[in-house]
């Protein structure tokens, strides 16, 4: 993960395929209530990160250079990395080079593509069926986004949240029954378009995703003034239960996500583990940072309200890693941060401490396992891209 300045820009590659996706959605939610609408769409008018689409977007380019039926079609290499050139391909892609293969526009494009890009190397264009971005895999990046921000409007009732994206909360604008609706609509939509994909396979694993996203949810509410609990004391035990939380509340969709881009791209097996591996970091990565930001930035900046955590009674890794250093948190743990000045104290303790330094190292940690596995992806822009969005995680402020 250390090339990072020479990585493509994921927006470059994939940008205009997810300019479409607000459009899309608001499609998908369209229903005979114009209030239902409204609601439904409201978290979607703020501009959201949209990383779960723009990772399905990027692993369908990324592994549809890995499929396992081999036919006949181009692969364009670009002269100075020696990678696959998407925009090559997209340009190829638009004459519809797999129908046109033979026609004489295309073969003079790759042939212009072997001459300068190549070196004048004599090249194979034998490789893979797929090119690119396939219809299913839009429709999965909208699912992936639906599921999430399903999550998002349950979670914010829970939560009692105050902001999210900037706006105010769904429930405070339109109440809590409204906001429940409007997530189960979300999700409800979502899962005739998952079952629409018509893949058996893909359809389990992203309903597997739901089970995780309660499961998570459930072990962070369980009790910690249990004795045992498995968050009683900072050792190590806590840290494998908070991640494995972790994991199910916000690294299951991203990793089940890929994975299924990958599986939509007709990948081999590996290429399929490899892509959920590399989610499954990435996705943990990515809350740990969440977790630290709660910490560290301004309630504008993050667009939600900081300090979130404490004053929810939850300790995350930051406290965990505080209460190593600092025993006194313990009690403050026990009773969740409930008692006049303990949100204050525990605020304070964590920055007297190397808690969020240790966090960052840990996610550095994930988001190394992450590249890691994009080791055995053939090389390709878009591959260079997904390492790029990995090391973002770890600078993102927002
Ligand atoms: C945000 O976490 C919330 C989640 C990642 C998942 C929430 C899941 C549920 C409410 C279970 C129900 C699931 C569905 C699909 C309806 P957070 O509260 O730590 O983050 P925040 O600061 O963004 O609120
Ligand atoms: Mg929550
Ligand atoms: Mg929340």
């Amino acid at each position: 993960c250390e090339k990072s300045k020479r990585l493509v820009d994921p927006k470059e590659l994939v940008g205009s395929e997810l300019s479409f996706i607000t459009d899309n959605l608001a499609r998908l939610l369209e229903s005979g209530h114009p209030m239902l609408n409204t609601v439904s769409r409201y978290y979607f008018s703020a501009s959201g990160k949209h990383i779960r689409p723009l990772l399905v977007m990027l692993v369908a380019q990324a592994t549809s250079i890995a499929t396992k039926r081999i036919g006949r079609t181009s692969i364009l290499v670009d002269s100075e990395t020696d990678h696959i050139d998407y925009s090559l391909i997209d340009r190829s892609a638009s004459l519809n080079i797999s129908s046109d293969f033979e026609s004489d526009k295309s073969n003079r494009l790759i042939e212009d593509a072997t001459r300068s890009g190549h070196g004048g190397r004599p090249y194979t264009p034998h490789v893979t069926a797929g090119l690119t971005i396939l219809p299913t895999h839009r429709r999965l990046a909208e699912i992936t986004e639906m599921i999430h921000t399903s999550s998002l409007l349950h979670d914010d009732v829970i939560d009692h949240a105050e902001t999210r994206r900037g706006l105010p909360a769904i429930q405070k604008r339109f109440g809590n029954k409204m906001a429940i609706f409007a997530g189960d609509f979300l999700l409800a939509r979502a899962s005739m378009a998952l079952a629409r994909l018509r893949d058996p396979e893909v359809i389990e694993i992203m309903a597997s995703v739901l089970c995780d996203l309660v499961d998570g949810e459930f072990k962070q509410l369980k009790n910690l003034e249990d004795e045992d609990a498995p968050m009683a004391r900072p050792d190590e035990n806590a840290f494998s239960y908070y991640l494995e939380k972790t994991y199910l509340k916000t690294g299951s969709l991203v990793a089940k996500s890929c994975r299924s881009s990958a599986i939509l791209s007709n990948s081999t097996d590996d290429i399929v583990e490899a892509a959920y591996i590399y989610g499954r970091n990435l996705g943990i990565a990515f809350q740990l940072i969440d977790d630290l930001l709660d910490f560290t930035v301004s309630s504008a900046e993050f667009g939600k309200p900081v300090g979130a955590d404490l004053e929810l009674g939850l300790a995350t890794a930051p406290v965990l890693y505080a209460w190593q250093e600092y025993p006194e948190l313990g009690p403050l743990v026990a009773r969740k941060f409930s008692e006049q000045g303990d949100v204050f104290k525990a605020w304070e303790l964590v920055h007297a401490s190397k808690g969020i330094e240790r966090t960052r190292e840990l996610a550095r940690h994930y988001m190394e396992r992450a590249c890691e596995a994009l080791a055995i992806f053939p090389p390709s822009s878009a591959r260079d891209a997904l390492e790029r969005v990995a090391l973002s995680v770890l600078t993102r402020t927002k």
